[in-house]
């Protein structure tokens, strides 16, 4: 039995740690010039993966270049999720390449403190163009990528905001909107590309201490934490999981 545990254990970390071919897996991450992306660009760095980081402003993304310069597997590609001809412009440059993961990261809260009356609907449309139709969209242009690849997995990171269960007060109607839109997508999603052998997943990372968060009168991770639980993760996804809404603890978040 014990025998059995630790085969299992080495298999899952086999799949963790190597793409086709004994190639070590690639990544691709939007937003990781700075917070919970850059993290995220961090952590698969150092585990030796290719990374693929996308920025919105490449020369500016100081912090992203040191990181590049740190790891030759590191790629610092431009795109800003709500340009389209950028996003396709991107998947030319990468057809044919294998990419195990795809993570949606990027996303805007929108303007803070609006309320009722003084909704600005522009500021919303920005919203929703970021944090929800950008990751179907950069999903659906690099499909072909993440089916070539071993690992199939789309994850997107969302945020227990999208929770409708969890609502018992008004705010963000933007933000909060986007994110439980972008679970119907990805949900949605994950039935379509199920027979292609792609796994889909929502990803809540919890509080953490970024530009976001700056402000907010709560506990907060460090970045390195919550990437470090939210890596876990996706670690675990399989196949017959796809289209849940994961916790960055490891449970499930309440739709
Ligand atoms: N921090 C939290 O507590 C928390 C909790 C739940 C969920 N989340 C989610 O986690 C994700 C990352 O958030 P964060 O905390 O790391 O926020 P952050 O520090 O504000 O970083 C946001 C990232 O998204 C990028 N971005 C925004 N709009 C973009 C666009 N149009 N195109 C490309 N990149 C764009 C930003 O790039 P620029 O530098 O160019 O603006 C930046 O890299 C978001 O989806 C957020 O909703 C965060």
């Amino acid at each position: 039995m014990q025998h059995l545990k630790s085969l299992c254990a080495t298999l899952v970390l086999a799949a963790m740690t190597t793409s086709h071919a004994g190639e070590a897996p690639t990544v691709l991450i939007t937003g990781a010039n700075r917070g919970i992306g850059l993290e995220l660009a961090r952590q698969y760095a150092e585990r030796g993966w290719h990374v693929i980081a996308t920025a919105r402003r490449p020369a500016a993304a100081s912090a992203l270049i040191q990181l590049a310069a740190a790891h030759p597997a590191v790629a610092i590609e431009p795109l800003d999720v709500t340009d389209a001809a950028g996003i396709a412009a991107l998947a030319a440059k990468y057809r044919g390449q294998p990419i195990d993961v795809l993570i949606n990261n990027a996303g805007i809260t929108g303007k803070r403190g609006q309320r009722l009356g003084s909704l600005d609907y522009d500021d919303y449309r920005r919203v929703l163009e970021t944090n929800t139709i950008a990751p179907l969209r950069v999903s659906e242009a690099l499909l072909a990528n993440v089916e070539a690849s071993a690992q199939r997995k789309i994850v997107t990171i969302s945020s227990s905001e999208g929770s409708i269960a969890q609502v018992n007060s008004p705010r963000g109607y933007a933000y909060r909107s986007s994110k439980a839109a972008v679970n119907m997508l990805m949900r949605n999603l994950a039935f379509d590309v199920a027979a292609r052998g792609i796994t889909v997943a929502l990803v809540n990372p919890g509080p953490v201490d970024t530009d976001m968060m700056k402000g907010v009168p709560m506990p907060l991770q460090k970045p390195a934490d919550a990437v470090a639980k939210v890596i876990a993760v996706v670690d675990r996804l399989t196949p017959d999981t796809t289209g849940r809404f994961w916790d960055y603890q490891g449970g499930e978040v309440p739709w």
